[in-house]
């Protein structure tokens, strides 16, 4: 059986060609018919353990056009609140005849321990602190449609790198691909190991929008503390906030992501979210198309 668990999985050949099948996809998305009946056959199943809006939906859409069946499970309306486990769960779920699960989970390495107990194919879409895989495809391919590649780009991804799991699952893609990665954050919100990743530490905001070509801001994932990490979130913003005064005061023009939700006014303000230099909601229109070639490629396994 064949799964998207993680990025670390992957090689950039496999990136490469999901890519050329979200090209295609974003073609037929842009169609006054969006839908393809290449899934007829296949039944998926979209399990959500925890929070979600532009995930969960945009793989829902990403099902119905390729014309799957779809069924949507979300943990806080479910049984899993009677103290079912998630292996049962999951095995009442596939007795229907579902063909794929798509599964966002709070605990890192959720997908992993599933795929050692089902008969099925499994999208991580999100486990814990750990590894959001179809985030850095989409984030990736939006870096190729602004600036035509990701090799040899500057990429910096900016905050709470250490709750992060977007921001692993983006250091490797971009490290397969050959961008040169960097991590800037307060050194309380940077992992003890984050040098064992080969990538460029920056503690100084400024020096690291300097150095980038592409900034990806992070929120502060307060859900994912047991403690304060930092001083006040206005301590944060001020000084790993980007605001547009920062951003003209370089000396080029860098391009801005975030993978949302965005916490206006903390990491980012609406100037800058809202401008020409972000690629924020390419980024939303972009995830339909890498999740359809993510869905698409791991079904004609199954056939
Ligand atoms: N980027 C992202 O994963 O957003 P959601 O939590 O809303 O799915």
């Amino acid at each position: 059986v064949n799964h998207l668990l993680g990025i670390k999985y992957l090689t950039e050949s496999d990136i490469q060609l999901i890519f050329e099948t979200a090209d295609q996809f974003k073609e037929v998305i842009n169609r006054p018919i969006k839908k393809v009946p290449s899934l007829r056959d296949i039944t998926i199943a979209n399990l959500f353990f925890e929070n979600s809006t532009r995930t969960k939906l945009s793989f829902e859409l990403a099902e119905k056009r390729l014309s799957a069946d779809v069924i949507n499970f979300s943990a806080s309306q479910s049984s899993v609140k009677k103290g079912e486990t998630l292996i049962d769960t999951v095995n009442n779920i596939l007795s229907m005849k579902v063909d794929m699960v798509v599964m966002r989970h709070p605990s890192p390495g959720a997908g992993v321990f599933l795929s050692k107990h089902i008969d099925a194919s499994i999208v991580n879409a999100g486990d814990g602190a750990h590894e959001h895989p179809t985030q850095a495809l989409l984030d990736s391919y939006s870096i190729r449609e602004s600036l035509g590649s990701v090799k040899g780009k500057n990429v910096v991804i900016v905050g709470d790198i250490l709750h992060s799991r977007v921001a692993l699952s983006n250091i490797y893609a971009l490290k397969l691909q050959g961008a040169n990665v960097m991590v800037c954050g307060p050194k309380t919100l940077l992992p003890k190991y984050i040098k064992d990743l080969g990538v460029k530490v920056e503690t100084n905001l400024r020096q690291a929008l300097n150095w980038c070509d592409v900034a990806n801001m992070l929120r502060v994932q307060n859900e994912r503390m047991d403690i304060s990490y930092f001083p006040s979130t206005r301590e944060y913003a001020q000084q790993y906030g980007v605001n547009k005064a920062l951003l003209d005061s370089l000396d080029k023009e860098i391009t801005i992501m975030h993978p949302g939700p965005i916490n206006r006014g903390v990491e980012i303000t609406s100037d800058v979210a809202d401008s020409d230099q972000s690629i924020i909601l390419n980024q939303v229109e972009n995830g339909v198309a890498i999740r359809m070639a993510v869905i698409y490629l791991l079904a004609s396994k199954i056939k």
